[in-house]
């Protein structure tokens, strides 16, 4: 047997046990699944809104066909060519970068921790919403009565209306992680994404037909053009691409490396991309409308009632399904798609750590989840079903959101376009299998415009933190919780790339059988049997 015979066997020997999507279309829904998240639906309207509402379709789409495209196809593109986890693919793309695919797995670890927490709120807020729990005082309610919210300290008093719906959420997802790649994550996206069209389709019929509704939808779309001379309103757009289409942070690597190898990538990023547009469109139009019902019940500007995040999932719309005709119906659609857009991102999070142990170490399926679920679980419970969790949630996911994800990305593109030059074998890499063919126009794109438009964006973010503490928390808390888990992050990351792989893995360059320059007969013998090959769905031969 040839050497390049033997690696490429233990190569599909890796794959295997690797496990996969059983088709395109699975992973289409995957990728969906996870962009599409608390960023559409809670965070989309509001930044629309306020960035110069209809006129926010420009800098969007050009940040999304300019930026969000061509970076989405670079992490499809690294992570297809090397079959790997972030960590193990950057070290395949260049040995000394495996500390960029750590320093993702640590981002996504602290995005779990916390993002369970919110989709263990929104469970909660589902039920509620069936007795309008909240009574006259959703406010009151969500502070006090239900997360027992207190001063800005770290307490260790326990909230058991947060700790059982967070618990579950966590014994859910990691059925669901252990379960594996298309038995658990392909199985629940088919499912949940169908599910979770169905359901935001019905919450925009009904808030449309809310009096008040083209009230929100004027207030949404009327364009200010005015805004497209301001610098904050394009580092908005670049910034919601980013955080939304899930890109630079190692999940659409980590998907792409579970994707038959001739399947086309550049096709799927496009349909991933628009699809998650869509539903941004979809959330602005059903969010808008029940604001604009609030603002009409209230007789007070939209203006005055819009908001985003958990001012507004769990303050403005408790206050409309309580005013609203048939709101019991409008809360259980609004936060039960919270909860599966959630979940399906949650999930997509979580793969990027899980993936990177197994590939690191060696472990099984059910080993690499236990590692890694339980505590990160631990943690979640920990932080956020006491009464300081909030404070927490809102520190670590601003700065996380800020200084991890962006700069990471910005690093990453930058590392991969100019200190390695691997643009165009990655893209040749695309080509073989993806229409349309992407050139030397997606080069540039990914190599000058996306870097240009996510430095523009940290800039902006980093005047507003250094001029004043952000929510005017405490020193200590933005110390140690913002800037300096995001300054441990890469550290961590950079240390645990010295640590050894398990025996036998191939590093250094595409494995065999990735790219068409391999010889025929080693890529044959990469291509695992039919039925037991990445792309066919097998699942990591079983728990070990
Ligand atoms: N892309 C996911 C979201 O929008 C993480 O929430």
């Amino acid at each position: 047997m040839s050497t390049t015979a033997g690696g490429a066997r233990q190569q599909a020997d890796q794959e295997r046990r690797r496990g996969g999507f059983s088709s395109r279309r699975v992973f289409i829904l995957a990728a969906i699944g996870s962009a599409v998240g608390l960023g559409n639906i809670w965070r989309f309207p509001y930044v629309a809104y306020e960035n110069g509402g209809g006129a926010f379709v420009v800098p969007y789409l050009v940040a999304l066909l300019t930026a969000g495209i061509p970076f989405l196809l670079l992490d499809y593109a690294i992570g297809h060519r090397h079959r790997g986890s972030a960590p193990l693919s950057f070290a395949r793309l260049r040995r000394g970068t495996e500390g960029l695919g750590w320093w993702q797995v640590g981002i996504c670890f602290v995005i779990a921790v916390y993002y369970a927490a919110v989709i263990a709120w929104a469970l909660r807020y589902t039920f509620f919403s069936l007795d309008e729990s909240w009574g006259a005082d959703p406010e009151g309610f969500f502070f006090g009565e239900f997360l027992q919210a207190g001063d800005v300290r770290v307490t260790a008093d326990v909230v058991p209306g947060v700790l059982v719906p967070l618990a579950l959420v966590w014994l859910a997802v990691l059925v669901i992680m252990a379960l594996g790649v298309q038995r658990g994550i392909g199985a629940v996206s088919l499912v949940f994404i169908p599910l979770l069209v169905l359901a935001f389709a019905a919450l925009v019929v009904q808030a449309l037909l809310l009096p008040g509704a083209a009230g929100g939808l004027d207030a949404l779309f009327t364009p200010d053009w005015s805004a497209l001379t301001s610098a904050p309103v394009w580092a908005a757009a670049f910034g919601q691409i980013f955080f939304s289409l899930s890109i630079g942070f190692g999940i659409m690597i980590t998907y792409a490396s579970y994707v038959g190898r001739r399947e086309d990538m550049i096709g799927s990023g496009l349909v991933v991309g628009f699809s998650n547009s869509g539903f941004e469109l979809l959330a602005g139009i059903g969010v808008f409308a029940a604001l604009g019902f609030m603002a009409q019940a209230g007789g007070v500007a939209v203006g005055e009632v819009a908001s985003d995040g958990i001012g507004l999932a769990f303050i403005a719309f408790p206050t409309i399904i309580s005013e609203a005709p048939a709101g019991a119906l409008l809360g259980v659609l609004f936060f039960g798609s919270l909860v599966i857009a959630g979940i399906t991102s949650l999930v997509s999070v979580l793969e990027v750590v899980i993936s990177a142990v197994r590939d690191k170490l060696d472990t099984g399926r059910l080993a690499a989840t236990l590692v890694v679920g339980v505590p990160a679980a631990v943690l979640s419970l920990v932080l956020f079903s006491t009464t300081s969790g909030i404070y927490v949630l809102d520190v670590v996911d601003h700065f996380v959101n800020q200084y991890g994800i962006l700069v990471v990305a910005l690093i990453s593109m930058l590392v991969v376009a100019w200190a390695l030059r691997a643009l165009t074998g990655l893209g040749e890499h695309l080509n073989v299998h993806g229409r349309p063919r992407v050139g030397t126009g997606w080069r540039v794109l990914t190599s000058l415009v996306a870097p240009a438009g996510l430095a523009v964006v940290l800039v902006f973010a980093l005047q507003d933190d250094l001029s004043a503490p952000y929510e005017d928390y405490p020193g200590w808390l933005l110390l140690v919780l913002g800037w300096g888990l995001v300054v441990a992050l890469p550290l961590v990351g950079f240390l645990v790339a010295r640590l050894p792989w398990r025996a036998g893995t191939h590093l250094d360059g595409p494995p065999p059988g990735a790219d068409p320059a391999t010889p025929v007969s080693a890529t044959a013998a990469a291509e695992p049997p039919p039925g037991n090959r990445p792309g066919t769905g097998q699942d990591e031969g079983g728990p070990r």
